[in-house]
């Protein structure tokens, strides 16, 4: 990025491209690149501006997934960058520091972009809620992962054709890191921090390593937890994202691993839906001899609370049958306008027998309540996109604050993106 007039400026092209998975060259998408693009990085406070171009053969939009933005600039469906065409959104960013991520949003179409390769992360730096003692030296210690799970036809190209029996999309066979298939990291400190992000189209990862060893989980979607919660695995759904702070031995080898999961759909629903499936996803070399790093604090961040009583609204979303409350999206209807600066809690519940998630632009929610209790500790902090296991209602609040904008819809919808393209959408205007 560069500074421009005290604005922070990025460059993304959208392109076509070759990327090599350990099988050749793949034709692919990538930001500035064959494959994926770079990490944008901003500060609290800061204006950014991000000169978007595209130059594939076909329209696209760049999303700006988990920012709290006006929704002008938000890269939704109704943001369309044409071929050739350049899209410059600007926004101030103001939100708690986060690991944040870009990727195309164009309505049908968001599966098969970002299947090809279109996504990025993005993160936000903020003193205020940022802690000194958790690893940040930038692909040192804190360490980018952008997980992918990818297949292949029988000519060696991307196959996106949805899986036999899931319902889900896509499910691929071949973990791809960052793109890089069989990836290892030399870790040359005694701790280091993964942001992990789920960036796969339809597959959900349940993070652990093979000794059972406990890591801290120190954040999820919107920023930092209030404290460091110590777990031995992590589940993350497509969208979801998740800091964890692992602690290796000098020389030791180990391996970071997506298990077996229950996505309770089923015993047979979870294995057509790739929740019986064991994937290596990186492997972690420490070096003989490891930096000290700081012990994980037990306190973090303060993390207000909204609450119930401050909610002016609830309103339903059931999602079932590639439709919320029945109704599948339509880029002219608005579903729900809540007011600029208004707390509402949105009761959401899977109805379906097959995984969904939930997401919603421009703002971070708050778990209330999981099935009528409070929410376990992953759950307890800022939130984006939440894993929906079937008939579960979940009672997320959040407040619209600062942008209102009645002509310019953002959009809630369910993250596996097959679901999403087919329809399991719906838009809300702030006013
Ligand atoms: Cu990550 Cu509406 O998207
Ligand atoms: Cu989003
Ligand atoms: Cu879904």
């Amino acid at each position: 990025s560069r500074m421009v007039d005290g604005r922070r400026v990025f460059d993304l092209k959208a392109q076509a491209g070759e990327h090599d998975f350990g099988r050749g060259a793949t034709p692919t998408w990538g930001f500035n690149g064959g494959f994926l693009g770079p990490t944008l990085r901003a500060a609290r406070g800061e204006q950014v501006v991000v000169n978007v171009t595209n130059a594939l053969d076909q329209t696209t939009t760049v999303h700006w997934h988990g920012m709290h933005l006006p929704a002008e600039a938000d890269g939704g469906p109704h943001q369309l960058v044409q071929p050739g065409r350049a899209w410059s959104p600007t926004w101030k960013v103001d939100q708690p520091a986060a690991t944040l991520w870009y990727h195309p949003h164009l309505h049908g179409e968001t599966a098969g972009h970002v299947y090809r390769g279109l996504a990025g992360m993005f993160l936000v730096d903020d003193p205020a809620t940022s802690v000194d003692a958790l690893p940040h030296e930038y692909g040192v210690d804190d360490i980018p992962l952008i997980v992918q799970d990818k297949k292949f036809d029988g000519d060696g190209e991307l196959d996106d054709s949805s899986s036999f029996l899931g319902g889900v999309g896509v499910l691929g066979d071949t973990v791809a890191v960052n793109g890089t298939v069989g990836p290892y990291l030399d870790v040359t400190t005694e701790r280091v921090r993964l942001r992990l992000l789920n960036g796969s189209n339809a597959r959900s990862y349940e993070f652990g390593f093979p000794d059972g060893r406990r890591f801290a989980l120190v954040g999820t979607d919107g920023g930092l937890l209030e404290a460091a919660y110590d777990l031995d695995r992590i589940m993350l759904s497509p969208g979801e994202r998740a800091e964890i702070v692992v602690t290796v031995k000098a020389g030791e080898r180990t391996v970071l691993r997506s298990y077996p999961q229950a996505l309770e759909t089923g015993l047979l629903g979870d294995r057509f839906t790739g929740g019986a499936d064991t994937l290596d996803i990186l492997q972690l070399r420490a070096a003989g001899t490891l930096a000290p790093r700081p012990a994980v604090p037990q306190r973090l961040v303060a993390v207000p609370k909204l609450n119930r009583a401050d909610a002016v609204r609830q309103r339903p979303f059931t999602l079932s049958g590639h439709a919320i409350n029945g109704k599948q999206m339509d880029m002219t209807r608005v579903d729900a306008a809540p007011e600029r600066g208004s707390v509402e809690i949105w009761k959401v519940v899977n109805n379906d027998g097959t995984p969904h998630n939930f997401h919603i632009h421009d703002v971070q929610f708050q778990v209330l309540t999981q099935g009528g209790a409070a929410p376990p500790p992953q759950l307890s902090g800022w939130k984006d996109t939440v894993y929906l296991p079937p008939n579960v209602t979940f009672e997320l609040i959040m407040r619209f604050s600062d942008y209102a904008d009645a002509d310019t819809p953002y959009m809630f919808h369910c993250h596996v993106l097959y679901h999403e393209d087919a329809g399991m959408m719906g838009q809300f205007v702030v006013v």
